[in-house]
């Protein structure tokens, strides 16, 4: 139940940053809000540019305000968008959720919500990268 209040907490996050999404080329608005361990909330809204390849992602941006905070284990990530199934986080995202070993992900449109592992969405994201254990 407690996991579930904090999952409606992620959503409304996650949805109120996508507001702010700067998407002037593809007028795709992703929002994403990431939970830590401690219960802390960061959000994060994609962020394009002209030179399309450093478009940065809502998931992506949400992460790296809560490191730039401090904040590094987290509990779960949801991303969101008005999209007709789920939206479906990119490679690199995935691999920054693996960094930052994300557990949870919570992808979502106006009318569902999929969770999934890490694992599932990346296996053995680290397997094998400088002898670093998953
Ligand atoms: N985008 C995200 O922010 N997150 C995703 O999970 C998928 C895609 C952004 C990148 C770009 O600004 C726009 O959506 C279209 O791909």
């Amino acid at each position: 139940m407690v996991i579930r209040m904090e999952h409606e907490e992620l959503m409304i996050a996650a949805w109120q940053a996508r507001e702010s999404a700067y998407a002037p080329y593809s007028r795709f608005a992703v929002g994403a809000a990431v939970m830590t361990d401690d219960g802390q909330i960061f959000t994060g809204c994609n962020v394009e540019n002209l030179s399309y390849g450093l478009t940065m992602c809502a998931e992506r941006v949400a992460i790296g305000v809560a490191v730039a905070t401090g904040a590094r284990n987290f509990r779960t990530i949801a991303v969101v968008a008005d999209t007709e199934v789920p939206i479906s986080p990119c490679g690199a995202c995935r691999q920054v959720m693996a960094e930052f070993a994300v557990p949870r992900v919570i992808l979502a449109n106006r009318s569902e919500r999929l969770e999934f592992t890490l694992d599932e969405l990346l296996p053995r994201a680290a397997a094998g990268i400088l002898d670093r254990e998953e």
